[in-house]
């Protein structure tokens, strides 16, 4: 039997392994596939006769580890009917975030520690990942028997010690095995040395362990789309990731909660009468409902929560700090929405399981946080279900994940807190100013002439009879936010904030003029997606650094270039020039009152539009 063979199995069991090379993993790893016949020959003869099976491992992980990219190699061997996949993360400490991956899908996973060093940080780290990410079930290999004589003391002392952490944290189902990769004891044969041990070996244990698979908690349909291959048929593409279902079934579309009854599981083989989890299936209903992508089909007697804002364990997978208050996409299921983590609890020591107050997450850290998403969405705690309480987290401009998130539980805040009806509405409150509402979006640079073009549109405006305020970055940092300062989160924060305050004043009718250096694309985006359409006027006041800085008018640059006044912008702090504004001025160029003059003229054409 090679690894290449088509697999004859009917059960995966996907198992993740934890521990480093020094505790012998890639030796643990390459016996296992060597003893499962998972080796093709031709690179056991490269092997010899004495063969090292690390070398089957170590040679890919070297390179792998160099990678900053989230990197885990999957391995496939067989024993009996089950196929296992393997999933193995490098054993660097600080590749929490590897180590994440590995183990989010996996049933099973093997701890591996060295009988002489017994329980380690490392390992205590290994567990708090485990249990974070809903494996349960474990089994503990005491390597390297060998070097402590097979002591059957040293054995039970490390298990009673491991048993009782593990406990700690919810781990309770944990076997222990003492073996010997290098030597292949108790992997799959039994050795003299060991004969106190009458527990099974590693693969003895691999092909009894218990899967959930079969159990079922109630239907868990998400949507994948809208099947409509002629007029007189519609259906929703959907995949089961709990439950089963029939015709007849009463079922809520959720988060929208109308109800319906299931007609027909269509497939193309013919209608099935019952369909079960992981299984794709078309559905028809009735009524006829409205399906969409990133829907919920449920067992309307039991249905998952539906909230705006949730508690979640989040682990941070990018180089790029989490800035709590930025706008990503959180991905859950087919859902795809934007998001922003509003408050960071406590990030997690997962050495020591200490939690620390924090501002912001770094990569591979833990945090607890609340995140809330534009529109409520339906959900399950991530231990009671991975595929609706496990999401990803992405930014928006680069489209890299950058978070990894586990729900424990949704925040009813937005269900006790109604929008009110408001009488007079802010159509009327600009009709009475004859004017539309607007937001003029003015970013740049310190220096770049934002609040001089600012100052001169708003007068021209007044002058025309207009009803404005100027919302000034200098100004507000000397009131609303006080508290802020320049670090990167400082700053989503403080252009959060005047995004808010700007929606405000459209409602009331009002121009508003923002002058902000506002120096993240992420945040001037989702001040744009916080207007009306068309509201949002992007006006980028455009000079190079070196004139700013010759000009330094605040005499703030020379300051920063003294290393006096850290995080400025353009020196040590970062500028994303827009890609795409609706106005470019340069303000090499182009002098105020032509700026203002381009500026009013947009503002014209809009208010006749
Ligand atoms: S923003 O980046 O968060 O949008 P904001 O427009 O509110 O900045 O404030 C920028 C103003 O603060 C600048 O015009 C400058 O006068 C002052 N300032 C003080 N420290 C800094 C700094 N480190 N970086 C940029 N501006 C600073």
């Amino acid at each position: 039997m090679t690894g290449s063979r088509a697999p004859a199995c009917d059960v995966l069991v996907r198992l993740v392994t934890c521990g480093s090379v020094d505790d012998g993993k890639s030796t643990l790893i390459g016996r296992l596939l060597y003893d499962a016949g998972a080796v093709p020959e031709d690179q056991l003869l490269a092997l010899g006769d004495d063969p090292d099976l690390s070398r089957l491992v170590d040679g890919l992980s070297a390179e792998r580890e160099q990678g900053i990219t989230i990197d885990v190699a999957y391995r496939y061997f067989d024993l009996g009917d089950r196929r296992f996949i393997l999933a193995d993360a490098p054993g660097h400490e600080q590749y929490t975030r590897n180590m994440v991956t590995a183990a989010s899908g996996a049933d099973v996973a093997v701890v591996l520690i060295d009988a002489r060093n017994g329980i380690l940080t490392q390992t205590r780290r290994h567990s708090r990942l485990l249990a974070l990410m809903g494996v349960r079930r474990l089994v503990l290999a005491v390597n390297k028997m060998d070097l402590v004589d097979w002591s059957p003391d040293r054995f039970d002392e490390i298990r009673a010690d491991f048993r009782g952490f593990a406990a700690e944290l919810g781990l309770d189902d944990v076997t222990a095995i003492p073996i010997s990769a290098r030597h292949g004891v108790n992997i799959a044969t039994r050795s003299d040395q060991a004969a106190w041990y009458q527990g099974p070996t590693l693969m003895d244990w691999l092909r009894a362990i218990r899967l959930d698979a079969a159990a079922t908690g109630p239907l868990r349909m998400m949507v994948q789309g809208t099947i409509r291959p002629h007029a007189d048929f519609r259906g929703a593409a959907a995949w089961i990731a709990d439950g089963e279902v029939r015709p007849g079934q009463a079922v809520h579309i959720l988060p929208s909660g109308v109800a319906a009854t299931v007609d027909r599981i269509v497939t193309r083989d013919g209608d099935l009468e019952t369909a079960g989890r992981h299984q794709a299936v078309t559905l028809t209903l009735i009524p006829d409902v409205d399906v969409s992508r990133g829907d919920l089909i449920v067992a309307a007697d039991r249905q998952p929560g539906v909230a705006d804002q949730f508690e979640a364990h989040l682990v941070w997978m990018s180089y790029r700090p989490l800035l709590p208050g930025r706008s990503y996409w959180l991905k859950l299921g087919t859902t795809t929405l934007p998001a922003q983590v509003s408050d960071i609890r406590h990030r997690i020591n997962v050495d020591t399981g200490e939690h620390q107050a924090a501002r912001t997450l770094e990569l591979n850290d833990i945090g607890y946080c609340v995140v809330a998403v534009t529109t409520p969405i339906a959900f399950e705690p991530y231990m009671t279900s991975r595929s609706l309480g496990g999401f990803i987290l992405i930014d928006r401009m680069t489209e890299e994940t950058v978070g990894a998130g586990m729900i424990t539980r949704a925040l009813h805040r937005s269900a006790n807190v109604r929008p009110q009806a408001l009488h007079v509405s802010r159509d009327q409150r600009a009709a009475l100013k004859r004017q539309k509402p607007m937001v003029l979006w003015f970013t740049g640079l310190s220096g770049a002439g934002k609040s001089t073009i600012a100052n001169r549109v708003e007068q021209a405006l007044l002058d025309q009879g207009l009803h404005t305020v100027l919302l000034d970055g200098d100004n507000l940092r000397h009131g609303l936010n006080r508290d802020l300062g320049f670090t990167d989160a400082d700053r989503v924060e403080n252009i959060r904030r005047v995004t808010e305050v700007a929606r405000l004043m459209t409602e009331a009718g009002l121009i508003v003029l923002v002058s902000f250096i506002s120096p993240f694309r992420a945040e001037r985006q989702m001040a744009r997606e916080r207007m009306a359409p068309g509201e949002f006027i992007e006006i980028f006041v455009d000079v190079p650094l070196a004139v700013a800085e010759q000009r330094d008018t605040k005499g703030l640059y020379a300051k920063a270039r003294a290393g006096q006044l850290p995080h400025f912008t353009g020196i040590d702090s970062p500028y994303e020039a827009p890609e795409s504004p609706d106005l470019h001025i340069d303000t090499t160029t182009c002098s105020p009152e032509a700026a203002s003059s381009r500026i009013l003229a947009l503002v014209q054409s809009r208010q006749d539009g």
